[in-house]
């Protein structure tokens, strides 16, 4: 990986921890954020030493939303541009053919909550909070936070959330499906860690033609998600994977997965 002025990457063993590092502005996503947040996902893409990624927050937040100094600058045509910009981003982590789990160790607020919710799967700290302020702030989520939430929440409790721009705890965001598992602060990043070593153990050309059935069957019909679910079979059921994971079961011995 080359060197980021505003992330920080590790690979613990096929995992790649990537922290936003931008404490004093509590991680808060500007343009070279978003920038370098785009250009090492393209390498994580391609690097087959990272089987999975934990996406976290350096200091006491995870992302406090967009940038406001900088949006606050902005003509019409740049700030929509900027959100462009940022939702290309999500789009980007949400389609990476590989497991993303966030691991919100505090404020996700804006474009943090945004950001969590691009990812596949949600883990939190006790002390993290969510929330959509934009409605606050005279504008509205633009990293796709009108559309991703209400497909996690549910479209009352996201208009909940976004018209009153209330933030909630990690409990609360828990018992509403914007989160999948809450644990003390010193345990989050251990535990996060603990389950992507569990997902990396399975067949990786299998948990991504998952992610990619799950991702594609949401935006359409049921009859549709079917069909995409029977197409994103083929490749894992063609693998060496597949013979390696059957042949292992009926062997009575773990399985060694070799795909990238
Ligand atoms: N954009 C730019 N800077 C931000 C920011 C954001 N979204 N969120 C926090 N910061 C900066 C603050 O301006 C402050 O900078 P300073 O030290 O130079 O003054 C620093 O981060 C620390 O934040 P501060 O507000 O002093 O911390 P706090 O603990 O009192 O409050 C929050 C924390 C998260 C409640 C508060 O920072 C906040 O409301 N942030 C904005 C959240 C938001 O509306 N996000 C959506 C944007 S679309």
């Amino acid at each position: 990986m080359k060197n980021y002025n505003t992330l920080l990457f590790e690979n613990k063993d096929g995992i790649g921890i990537l922290k936003i590092n931008r404490p004093d502005a509590l991680n808060a996503l500007n343009a070279e954020v978003l920038t370098e947040l785009s250009e090492i996902f393209d390498e994580i893409a391609t690097d087959g030493d990272v089987k999975a990624v934990i996406l976290t927050g350096e200091g006491r937040a995870f992302v406090a939303g967009a940038d406001i100094a900088a949006m606050s600058k902005l003509s019409v045509i740049d700030g929509r541009a900027f959100m462009i910009k940022g939702q290309a981003v999500m789009q980007k982590i949400e389609t990476i053919e590989k497991p993303v789990i966030a691991a919100v160790n505090g404020f996700a607020l804006g474009g943090g909550c945004e950001l969590a919710m691009a990812c596949d799967i949600r883990f939190a700290s006790e002390k993290a909070k969510f929330g959509q302020p934009e409605v606050g702030l005279g504008i509205i989520p633009g990293f796709g936070g009108t559309q991703r939430l209400p497909r996690l929440v549910g479209k009352g409790m996201a208009k909940l959330l976004i018209f009153g721009a209330e933030i909630i705890g990690a409990e609360e965001a828990k018992s509403i499906g914007l989160v999948e598992k809450v644990f003390p602060p010193e345990d989050l990043l251990a535990e996060a860690e603990k389950f992507a070593a569990l997902v990396v153990s399975k067949a990786p050309i299998a948990v991504s033609a998952a992610k990619a059935a799950i991702n594609n069957g949401l935006n359409t019909d049921l009859p549709t998600g079917v069909n995409f679910e029977a197409e994103a079979l083929v490749a894992p059921f063609g693998s060496a994977d597949r013979i390696e994971g059957m042949t292992a079961f009926l062997e009575k011995r773990a399985a060694a997965f070799t795909s990238k």
